[in-house]
């Protein structure tokens, strides 16, 4: 086990642009996907991106049987995806909410597309393709801004629906599980 410190928003890693993997079966990406899915399973977030423990190599993970932080959340295949690409399906967006680790105790509507293909490679080097919607588009899509330095605040277009966790759940406006906030 080896859990990774997250870092936090006002981080300038957080900003940076990530660079591609070269070898996605290297002994280096393994541990680091290894540290990864610790530092995600501890935090109980639905994916992680490499530079959120300052690695800036464009990694993601992400994946769930069931997520406390999003309770209502479809489950997701647990994965890999290295230097990831997305393609948008739909010109339609949703807008939901969505927190970050990196973002603790807050919650944020984001208005995002509603299906997308992504593409990447696995620690096998076999390549990854999905097309996806819902939960899942979402969260491939959160977890690939990370690696260009893009987090969830910057997307959400009305500020006003940005917030504290507690205080969107004590007026009403954001519900969630009661262990929701209990590990930011
Ligand atoms: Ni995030």
């Amino acid at each position: 086990m080896a859990i990774q410190t997250v870092l936090r928003i006002g981080d300038p890693s957080l900003n940076k642009i990530s660079l591609l993997v070269d070898d996605p079966c290297s002994t280096e990406i393994r541990r680091l996907v290894e540290d990864m899915f610790d530092t995600m399973h501890h935090y109980e977030g639905a994916g992680l991106a490499a530079p959120q423990i300052g690695v800036l190599s464009r990694v993601v993970i992400f994946g769930f049987e069931h997520n406390p932080r999003y309770p209502s959340a479809e489950s997701v295949p647990e994965t890999v995806l290295i230097n990831p690409s997305i393609e948008i399906l739909s010109t339609e967006k949703l807008t939901d909410w969505e927190g970050c680790l990196s973002v603790p105790g807050m919650r944020g509507r984001v208005p995002r597309p509603s299906r997308i293909r992504y593409t990447g490679i696995d620690l096998e080097g076999q390549v990854i393709e999905r097309d996806v919607e819902g939960f899942h588009a979402r969260v491939v899509m959160h977890e690939c801004d990370h690696l260009d330095g893009i987090l969830y605040p910057q997307r959400i277009e009305n500020l006003a629906e940005f917030g504290f966790i507690e205080e969107l759940q004590l007026h009403g406006r954001y519900q969630a599980a009661p262990c929701d906030s209990s590990n930011e």
